[in-house]
């Protein structure tokens, strides 16, 4: 097992990608904490990990607010006295073009996307310093790095992310913690509920594969790079602090390529 007594908290993992992420970590054998502003589907992660034969626990918090944020995380030290891995994977989206976003929709998106990202590593990060190791991995977007219709907010927080990572991979590399971001194509989740079918064929066409990519395609990208396989390289910080999507990345497979070189693909869509 690739992550077996590693403590690993995911935001968001009451639905979509963090469910998939929670699950696909507890089958490796991770202790997993499911963080999560809804307290009903995140127990239900929970209980379904612990039926499973997994070990999991469900957190109550907003990633918005400083204070439940820290309330968290202390909780987990409490309980598990280490945290190894952390997934920023609570996201949220509020589109609308530029002259019909409002000022509210927009603090909204930027504050649950990027505020909660910033909070939850500055909670965790020393603790990984004093343990000397931690992998933090956070949720971009390939919208991040080529812009996309009636997404202002959304982008902006999803390129602050890939800014900030670059900037705590600097931080926090030397003190033994990796720092990654994955920007994921469209996956089918709830978070597409919203998304007219036309758009989504779309995607579909511009994508190798023609089709939408799904949750656990991500899971195994943060996986990998949660686990020891990722550290085993040490290509410089700058190449690894963003993966572009396995929907574009995966044809490659087809041809042989090692999983690290398909990532290390991406280094040519870092902005
Ligand atoms: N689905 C996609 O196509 C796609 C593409 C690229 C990136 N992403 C990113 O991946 C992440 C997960 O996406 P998803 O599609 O699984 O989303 P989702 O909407 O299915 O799930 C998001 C989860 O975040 C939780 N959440 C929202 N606000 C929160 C808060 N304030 N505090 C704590 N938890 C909160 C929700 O309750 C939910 O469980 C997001 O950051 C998203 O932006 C998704």
């Amino acid at each position: 097992m690739r992550l077996e007594g590693r403590v690993a908290i995911v935001t968001g993992a009451g639905q979509g990608i963090g469910r998939q992420t929670a699950m696909t970590f507890a089958r490796e054998g991770a202790q997993v904490v499911v963080a999560d502003i809804i307290s009903e589907s995140g127990t239900k992660v929970a209980a379904e990990i612990n039926a499973a034969g997994g070990k999991a626990v469900f957190t109550s918090v907003d990633v918005t607010k400083e204070e439940s944020v820290n309330d968290a995380v202390k909780q987990v030290v409490a309980q598990f006295g280490r945290i190894d891995i952390l997934v920023n994977n609570a996201g949220v989206l509020r589109d609308a073009r530029l002259v019909k976003m409002s000022d509210a929709d927009f603090d909204f998106v930027i504050n649950v996307n990027m505020k909660g990202v910033f909070h939850f590593t500055r909670a965790v990060a020393p603790i990984m310093i004093e343990q000397g190791s931690g992998v933090i991995l956070n949720a971009s977007s390939v919208v991040a790095l080529y812009g996309n219709f009636g997404q202002s907010s959304y982008v902006a927080s999803k390129s602050g992310i890939i800014g900030m990572t670059k900037v705590w991979a600097r931080e926090l590399g030397p003190k033994g913690i990796r720092v990654n971001a994955v920007a994921p194509g469209f996956i089918q989740t709830a978070m597409l509920a919203a998304v007219p079918e036309k758009v989504l064929a779309m995607m579909r066409q511009k994508t190798p594969l023609r089709r939408l990519d799904s949750p656990q395609d991500i899971a195994s990208a943060y996986l990998f790079l949660a686990s020891d396989e990722a550290s085993t390289s040490r290509p410089k910080w700058h190449k690894r602090s963003c993966l572009q999507s396995f929907s574009l990345m995966r044809p490659l497979e087809r041809f042989g390529h090692r999983p690290i070189e398909i990532f290390h693909e991406g280094q040519h869509f870092v902005p």
